[in-house]
C-alpha cells in the first residue's frame, strides 16, 4: 500500500513560520515521524511540498498512475483558493484526509470555507503537528483492514 502526504505553500518554512499560531515543529521533523510510523506497519509513506499549485496537481495526477492508496494533504492558503487543485482530487479519485495545524475556525473568516471538506473523507484542524500522526493512524488502519 502506498500513502502519499501532500503540503501546500509556506509549509517548507514551518518551525519558523508564525510559531504561535503553526508551533515549532518543522516539516523535516513530520516527515521523519510519519515515516517512521508507515515504516513499522510496512507501507511505503511519500511527502511532498510545493509553492506552486501546478506542482500540486502535477502530483496529485501522477499519484493515480502510481497506484497511490491515500493522500493527507494540508492545501495551505490553496485551501481557500485553488478550484484547480480541488478538481484534481475529484478527477483522480483518491481518497484523501484534508490537515491544518491551526484551528481554521478560529482564525479570519476567510479561512472558514475550504474547496477540500466537501470531497475529504475528513478533516483535522487545530491539533498541530499531532493531526498529520492522527490522520495517518486512519489512513493505515483503512488500509491495513482491506
Ligand atoms: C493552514 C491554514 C491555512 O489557512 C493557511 O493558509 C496555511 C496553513 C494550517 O495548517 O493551519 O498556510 O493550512
Amino acid at each position: 500500500a502506498k500513502i502519499l502526504v501532500l503540503h501546500g505553500p509556506n509549509l517548507n518554512l514551518l518551525g519558523t513560520r508564525e510559531p504561535e499560531i503553526y508551533g515549532s515543529t518543522t516539516l523535516a521533523d513530520i516527515h521523519a515521524d510519519m515515516a517512521a510510523q508507515a515504516q513499522a506497519a510496512g507501507v511505503q509513506l511519500e511527502s511532498f511540498q510545493s509553492n506552486h499549485e501546478g506542482g500540486l496537481i502535477d502530483r496529485v495526477q501522477a499519484a493515480r498512475d502510481e497506484g497511490v492508496d491515500f493522500i493527507i494533504i494540508n492545501p495551505a492558503g490553496y485551501t481557500h483558493t485553488s478550484v484547480a487543485l480541488r478538481d484534481a482530487f475529484a478527477a483522480v479519485k483518491i481518497p484523501f484526509i484534508e490537515v491544518h495545524l491551526s484551528n481554521v475556525h478560529a482564525r479570519e473568516a476567510f479561512r472558514r470555507h475550504s474547496y477540500f471538506s466537501d470531497i475529504a473523507v475528513g478533516v483535522i484542524c487545530g491539533l498541530g503537528a499531532s493531526g498529520y500522526r492522527m490522520a495517518l493512524d486512519y489512513a493505515l488502519a483503512r488500509l491495513l483492514a482491506r
